[in-house]
């Protein structure tokens, strides 16, 4: 029979491979994996596995051309797939092929408190990641928010680690069944933005394990193939090269099998990169926003220095080995893995996902006299505000997107009004006009020269004789507001935005407030405004889940993943001086500025419970336009032992006309401990869709570790024997049902 040679026998005998007709372990996709890695790994030299570690453009690195081991792309994330710039620049490449679909921010995904919805976002933007050829994504992020300043809270899931580690693994698993690797940012302890390179956090070893590292946690357990080490720094290191949070945690303590990736430009030193846990370097040289040098590949601290350490016998390649094993399994994971799907593109699928994910995450704040849903058949509807119009997806740094088409609040208000219902706009204010990013415009003109009193006159005008005023405004994505690489100034709405909202509040009184916002803002007028809604930035199909929520075409169902304070100084994080937020300049040369987590595990509701503080609006409140009324909690076990797991039950019901979901929460407390404690923590939710008059039993199953608090002297994780309350709630501050169990 004449033989003729596959392509791997052929790439197998330009790899210079002996038996080519015998084809190499590390092209056996039926072999293990870790034996296809050994045996890539047997056949690199050193110079290769140097190159593979480091970046070769400003977001791939070379693989193993003689091998052929294909190159490895990422990409940002977490909002959709960022557009292509050129080679070794900032600059838009001017690909007119890579606009894409804008999914919600990850903070309206935590809102839905919907763990199906997360999966779907995953699939739907690692399809999207995946046609564009891109193996790792850049997302989720899961740090927590700690202040409503930080200017990336947008890019996180809340102030919850529970909440964030169950909605963070479904996405990273959604998108990595697409054969493209998530990559979990930005471990750890980046909880602000002012200052982020040179921050040195101090937390205590509690704090540390209970609040700030459970979501990566979850994140590595659930399969995360990569992870972004943070720019800032912990116990005086960086956590891009940290021996304590990388060699010690993440891939001592937790076994992470995967690479740690760095925050483009987070690498400082060649030495503690070699050392301390860094597999691949990005962004040296730059800012990882806009600037950048040349070709300085070469230069980065694991290209030509590591070369040199290891030529000069100053370090073996222990580290060096480990670094492209943990490089290569990410590529047999990606590029090379062949059951890979092709993806797509800008699919009706993707618009109806992301659509789906703003309509479960938007939150409906507040109702009074059930202004919402619009009824009846209004005949003029005025929307006032600068945020009903301007594009949200251009600006806020590296999430920035280029895409395909994005559906403003008045648009989707316009193209889904009710018959013969006029509806007009005006301005309000005049907030940020710019509208370019990295070379991206979002081609809008919205310079206006009125002043804020003429703006302010012509809305209440417009308003006098409008059946709904619907105010659409909050922050948007300029430096500053929800933004990267800078924090807020303040808690308060930018742009004299209250002064508009109390005008139009004395001008009519069907007044309905919808804020576009990554973060929590002061609402001094929620006495005078009847509806509230929390829309987050809602990506392409903003708009059209806008509209959907307030005709009444979908129920509003989400709600809040972080605590909304009445005033900055209700925050924890602000409540201790300097020291802990922003951080104190050390003043020995050094750049650095220490920061100490003061507050300790008393962040968001735990600090309110502490201190017997009301917020604006408490974690997990969010409205209906049904009711649900809340049976009796019960356990399936009054005693238990320290590995059972218990089984709660709640029956609930839809009171009111219309179907609804409801998101019960479970917070458990430790009625006695030998260590302070949060007087209760969020440990199970549900989310559960009702017919008008239905009632469903919900169960939540919980186990030791939702009793237990992190020892730091045993440096382990403790669950006393004694009694705990679990408590049903609808939010933070509305706790349903109680029961009490013994553990044994
Ligand atoms: C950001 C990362 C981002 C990277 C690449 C950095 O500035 O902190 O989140 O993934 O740039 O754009």
């Amino acid at each position: 029979m004449k033989k003729t040679l596959t392509t791997l026998a052929v790439l197998a005998l330009s790899a210079g491979i002996a038996n080519a007709q015998q084809i190499p372990a590390y092209l056996d996709k039926n072999k293990p994996l870790d034996e296809r890695v050994e045996d890539a790994l047997s056949r690199m030299t050193t110079e290769e596995k140097v190159a593979i570690i480091h970046a070769q453009s400003k977001f791939g690195s070379p693989g193993v051309k003689r091998l052929g081991i294909p190159e490895v792309w990422t990409d940002d994330g977490p909002h959709g797939v960022r557009p292509e710039v050129y080679w070794d620049e900032w600059e838009q490449a001017g690909w007119t092929n890579d606009s894409c679909v804008a999914f919600p921010a990850l903070t309206c995904l935590a809102a839905s408190w919907n763990p199906d919805v997360a999966y779907l976002y995953g699939k739907n933007i690692g399809e999207e990641a995946r046609y564009r050829n891109k193996h790792v994504l850049l997302g989720p992020g899961v740090n927590i928010l700690r202040t409503p300043l930080c200017g990336r809270n947008f890019e996180y899931m809340g102030e919850d680690p529970y909440l964030a580690g169950v909605m963070c693994v479904p996405y990273i698993q959604g998108l990595q069944s697409n054969g493209v690797a998530a990559c979990v940012k930005h471990y750890c302890l980046n909880n602000q933005e002012v200052n982020r390179h040179t921050t040195n956090v101090k937390v205590d070893d509690r704090t540390l394990y209970e609040l700030y590292l459970p979501a990566f946690k979850a994140a590595v357990d659930g399969g995360a193939w990569t992870v972004m080490g943070a720019y800032n720094l912990y116990k005086d290191q960086h956590n891009c090269h940290n021996e304590y949070t990388l060699n010690g945690i993440l891939k001592g303590e937790w076994g992470f099998d995967g690479a740690l990736v760095s925050d483009w430009g987070g690498t400082h030193d060649t030495d503690q990169a070699i050392t301390n846990g860094l597999d691949m370097e990005f962004g040296s040289w730059t800012n990882g926003l806009s600037k950048g040098a040349s070709n300085a590949y070469d230069n980065y601290y694991l290209a030509q220095p590591y070369l040199q350490a290891i030529k000069d016998g100053r370090v073996g390649t222990k580290e060096l080995d480990d670094k492209a094993r943990r490089v290569l399994k990410l590529i047999f994971r990606t590029a090379m893995n062949p059951d890979r799907p092709w993806g797509s593109m800008l699919s009706p699928e993707h618009y109806a996902a992301a659509r789906q994910i703003g309509d479960e995450g938007i939150v409906l704040l507040q109702n009074n006299g059930g202004l919402l849903p619009i009824k009846g058949s209004p005949k003029k509807i005025l929307v006032v505000g600068e945020n009903a119009v301007k594009m949200m997806t251009v600006g806020g740094g590296s999430s920035s997107l280029k895409v395909q088409r994005e559906v403003s609040p008045l648009q989707g208000l316009i193209d889904a009004a009710p018959e013969g219902c006029e509806v007009v706009y005006a301005r309000g204010y005049v907030g940020d006009i710019g509208g370019e990013y990295n070379g991206v415009t979002s081609g809008q003109n919205l310079a206006d020269d009125r002043t804020p009193a003429e703006l302010i006159a012509d809305a209440v005008a417009k308003a006098k004789d409008a059946d709904y005023v619907i105010f659409v405004g909050g922050l948007n994505k300029a430096s500053h507001q929800d933004c990267e690489d800078s924090d807020r100034a303040g808690l308060e709405l930018p742009y004299g935005q209250d002064e508009v909202i109390s005008a139009l509040a004395a001008a009519n009184p069907n007044l309905v407030v919808v804020n576009i916002s990554g973060n929590p803002v002061a609402m001094p007028w929620v006495a005078q405004v009847p509806a509230i809604v929390q829309a987050w930035y809602l990506g392409s199909e903003a708009g059209n889940s806008i509209a959907d929520v307030l005709y009444g075409r979908v129920c509003p169902s989400g709600k809040l993943p972080m605590t909304f304070p009445v005033k900055l100084s209700d925050v924890a994080a602000h409540s201790f001086g300097e020291l802990s937020y922003p951080g104190i300049p050390r003043n020995d040369g050094s750049k650095i500025v220490d920061q100490e987590y003061l507050e300790g595990l008393y962040v968001g509701y735990k600090w309110n419970d502490k201190q017997k503080i009301k917020p604006l609006f408490p974690f997990g409140h969010g409205l209906s336009y049904t009711t649900f009324e809340y049976g009796k909690l019960t356990a399936d076990k009054s005693e238990v032992n320290a590995d059972d797991t218990v089984t709660f039950t709640i029956p609930v019901t839809n009171t009111g006309s219309v179907a609804g979901s409801e998101i019960v929460q479970l917070y458990i407390s430790d009625d006695k401990a030998s260590v302070d404690r949060p007087a209760k923590e969020l440990k199970g939710f549900a989310k559960v869709n009702l017919a008008p008059g239905e009632t469903k039993d919900v169960t939540i199953t919980i186990g030791k570790d939702a009793l237990s608090f992190f020892d730091p002297d045993k440096h382990q994780w403790v669950a006393e024997p004694g009694t705990f309350t679990a408590s049903a709630a609808a939010s933070a501050d509305d706790i349903r049902s109680t029961c009490k169990f013994k553990l044994k």
